[in-house]
């Protein structure tokens, strides 16, 4: 959406490619395509609660749990709840200038 400055993000990886640490690496690099190089504000990633591997990308890229959606999804025989992670540019930015500061 570009007059909100804001996008939301989705991912799927083939079975044999998962537990590698590729989705969290390929987060990174669209994460910096879209604040640095779009211009972008917030960028969103919705994942079903029960979805720890998907929920868990979007902790370690350092989201916030903004909120639980109710019943938003049908999977066929149930519904289910998502979880709303954000991330503002500002944070991203503060982030980026605290990790460049940590000694390595
Ligand atoms: C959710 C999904 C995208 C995660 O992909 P992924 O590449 O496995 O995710 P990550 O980048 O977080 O990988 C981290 C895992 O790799 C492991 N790993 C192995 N080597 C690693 C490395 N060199 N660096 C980082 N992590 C590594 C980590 O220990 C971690 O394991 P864990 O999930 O058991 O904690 C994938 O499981 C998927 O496509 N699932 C089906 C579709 C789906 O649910 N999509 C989300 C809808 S909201």
């Amino acid at each position: 959406h570009w007059i909100d400055r804001t996008v939301s993000i989705g991912y799927w990886l083939g079975e044999g490619y998962q537990g590698k640490g590729i989705m969290t690496r390929a987060c990174k690099a669209v994460i910096h395509y879209l604040f640095e190089d779009c211009g972008l504000h917030r960028i969103e990633i919705r994942a079903a609660v029960d979805n720890l591997k998907s929920r868990r990308i979007a902790e370690r890229l350092s989201f916030s749990l903004e909120g639980i959606l109710r019943q938003c999804e049908w999977l066929g025989d149930r519904f289910t709840d998502h979880c709303v992670y954000a991330l503002l540019q500002p944070e991203y930015m503060k982030e980026k200038t605290h990790s460049m500061n940590q000694p390595t």
